[in-house]
């Protein structure tokens, strides 16, 4: 399981590093940073592709119950709804709704998925 738990940590540095060039753009504002940008929403894509993957090798290794299913589907839901609203920011030139929902859903993307490594934490060990 050392390799699953390498993963797992892998996720959380990924959020943090998410979260901190996110904090950094929105207090330079725009124009943004083209590296931290990029950094922002390519670590944002790498990180829901990899999480999706390690949630089915740990499924593979001990079968996910149907509560453990449905929070899994929501942290994914919600880093996607991260990712999509962050990208409409990023498209046009001023989107309140997307900015106001990109000031909600990173946390609770961030909550969910703390949520859902809590609850497979039994079969991370
Ligand atoms: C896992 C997905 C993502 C997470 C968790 C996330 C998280 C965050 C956080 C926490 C902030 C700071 C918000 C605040 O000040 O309260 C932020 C800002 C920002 N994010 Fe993301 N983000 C994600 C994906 C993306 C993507 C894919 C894009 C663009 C393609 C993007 C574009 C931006 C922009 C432009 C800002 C600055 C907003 C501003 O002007 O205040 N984000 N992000």
């Amino acid at each position: 399981m050392a390799a699953i738990q390498d993963r797992v940590f892998v996720v959380i540095l990924s959020f943090f590093v998410i979260f901190v060039s996110g904090f950094s753009m929105s207090r330079s504002g725009k124009p943004f940073n083209g590296l931290v940008a990029s950094i922002h929403k390519l670590l944002s894509l790498a990180t829901v592709v990899f999480l999706v993957l390690l949630l089915m090798r740990i499924n593979h290794l001990a079968r996910l119950s149907m509560v453990e299913w449905i929070v899994c589907a929501i942290a994914v839901l919600l880093i996607v709804a991260a990712i999509a609203s962050g990208s409409v920011m990023m498209a046009v030139e001023s989107s309140p709704a997307a900015h106001l929902t990109h000031r909600i859903v990173p946390y609770l993307a961030l909550l969910s998925t703390a949520a859902a490594f809590w609850l497979l934490f039994p079969k991370l060990r």
